[in-house]
């Protein structure tokens, strides 16, 4: 590799790195993205130059339908449907690695058997991209499917499962030890289908609030993916690039698992034993106290402080902007307002911080739960908007429910709870929220956007 070669890999490293500072913090997303992005396209554009490559049209064409796929995807995914997108995303990456392993396998096979000398560390590299990266991808198609409700989101286990995985699992172990001691292409392609058995039946079991976890947990899959692929091809900027993203993806994972309160093995293995139930529940019919937008405007009004707590809902009524304009509205009044952000509010990391920020939220109203949580004591109007999990009281005091133990915002020690919501079904958890029963609360019943804007008039016409 010609040294220039080498240092253009090493200012496209640096780039990913800074990349991934840049999107830690939502000022800096934006251009640690463009950072990224750059880095990237440099980054695939070098072969061309240095490398006496064969069918570049092939390549030429296959990177021009990649890239237009990707663009109109990205321009047409709804907010809400970031999550599926991202395992869309992700999958083509895993199975990538794994397709260009296999042909790898083909090329050190024939220079085995012209030199025998292929070292062994580099063929079982190449078994691990074909497995891992086979198992990533079969695991973000369902993750897809479930996300998208082209199959059922609840989790979907039959007697036998654990069985069929762990002889997988010894299956592709045995595959595996056969490609170092003897390497063959057939037991690369069947290493490949045994991958995609336990992609599929490593994400079955896993109940739809799950399913994101799972995303973060497959992501860092490819990244390690990538980075044996690095490793057998002789790349060291896919090698740095698959570790940035294993090692971010493994910490996000448990991030958001301990976010969620559980562990990561009982959200891929809880199904198993019967212990995770994680899907749409009952809508209750017990009795609630609800008002119309000009009650609670005259709440709101005599306030001095409120505070926000958006939620999935939010995004699915698509009412940040309306929010936003009613957050101000009441500012220019003299309330003292704040978003409060629960890490895993909506269905992906951020997702919550990326809606607010597209509605020119300030950053500095957006304040997450940590910092917030002391202030919900001294608050005189919580207003919950299209969320539910993350202020069920239940995470505290109900052991067994599903989300017992994830830390929720203090919503429940204001002096009033202003709910908005359609009707009164549970959130992803699928269970009842007390809090919408306790005298301080008031519903305000309606579509998110709807109800803000007559909110927002009622407001102004004080
Ligand atoms: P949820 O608990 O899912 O509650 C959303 C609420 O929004 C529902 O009560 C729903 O009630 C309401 N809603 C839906 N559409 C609406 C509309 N158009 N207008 C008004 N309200 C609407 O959301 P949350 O509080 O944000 O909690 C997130 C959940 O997702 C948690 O359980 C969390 O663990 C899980 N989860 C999150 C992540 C990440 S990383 N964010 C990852 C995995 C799982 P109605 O149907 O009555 O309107």
């Amino acid at each position: 590799m010609p040294v220039w070669v080498q240092v253009a890999y090493l200012v496209c490293a640096v780039g990913f790195i800074l990349a991934l500072k840049g999107l830690s913090g939502p000022r800096t997303a934006r251009t640690g993205n463009l950072i990224g992005a750059v880095a990237a396209v440099v980054g695939c554009a070098i072969p061309f130059f240095y490398l006496d490559l064969h069918h570049v049209p092939l390549i030429l064409a296959a990177i021009v339908v990649g890239a237009a796929g990707g663009f109109v995807g990205a321009r047409r995914v709804q907010m809400t449907q970031m999550p599926q997108m991202v395992a869309l995303f992700n999958g083509v990456g895993g199975g990538a690695a794994a397709l260009v392993a296999l042909l790898e396998l083909r090329e050190l096979v024939a220079a085995d058997e012209f030199a025998g000398s292929v070292p062994w560390f580099t063929l079982l590299a190449t078994a691990f991209t074909i497995l891992v990266g086979s198992v990533s991808f079969a695991g973000s198609v369902i993750t897809f499917l479930k996300l998208q409700e082209l199959m059922t989101s609840r989790p979907v286990v039959f007697p036998g499962l654990p069985v069929v995985f762990g002889l997988g699992l010894l299956a592709a172990v045995v595959l595996a030890v056969v490609t170092v001691v003897n390497p063959a292409e057939p037991v690369g392609v069947v290493l490949a289908l045994v991958g995609l058995l336990i992609g599929v039946l490593l994400v079955l079991p896993v109940g739809g609030a799950d399913v994101p976890i799972v995303i973060s947990l497959l992501n860092a899959f490819t990244g390690l993916t990538v980075a044996a692929g690095g490793y057998v091809l002789g790349n060291t900027l896919l090698l740095v690039a698959g570790t940035l993203v294993g090692a971010s993806g493994t910490f996000l994972t448990r991030l958001m698992a301990s976010a969620m309160g559980r562990s990561v093995a009982n959200i891929l293995f809880g199904a198993l034993k019967g212990g995770s139930t994680l899907g749409a529940g009952e809508a209750s019919d017990r009795p609630v106290r609800s008002a119309g937008p000009e009650d609670v405007a005259i709440l709101l009004e005599y306030a001095d402080r409120v505070i926000v707590v958006p939620g999935y809902g939010l995004a699915v009524a698509q009412a940040q902007h309306t929010l936003r304009e009613l957050v101000d509205v009441l500012g220019e009044k003299g309330v003292k307002v704040d978003y409060a952000i629960h890490p895993v509010a909506g269905r992906m990391p951020g997702h919550m911080n990326v809606l607010l920020a597209e509605a020119q939220v300030p950053y500095e109203q957006l304040v997450e739960m940590d910092d917030i949580n002391g202030d919900f004591k001294n608050t005189d109007v919580v207003v919950v908007v299209g969320a539910n999990d993350v202020v069920n009281p239940a995470a505290k005091t109900t052991p067994g429910a599903p989300i017992y133990g994830m830390p929720i915002l203090n919503a429940d020690e204001a002096q009033q709870i202003v709910f908005l919501k359609r009707s009164m079904r549970p959130g992803f958890a699928g269970i009842e929220n007390e809090l919408l029963f306790d005298p301080k609360t008031t519903l305000l019943f309606g579509d998110a956007k709807e109800t803000l804007g007559k909110l927002l008039n009622a407001v102004k016409a004080l």
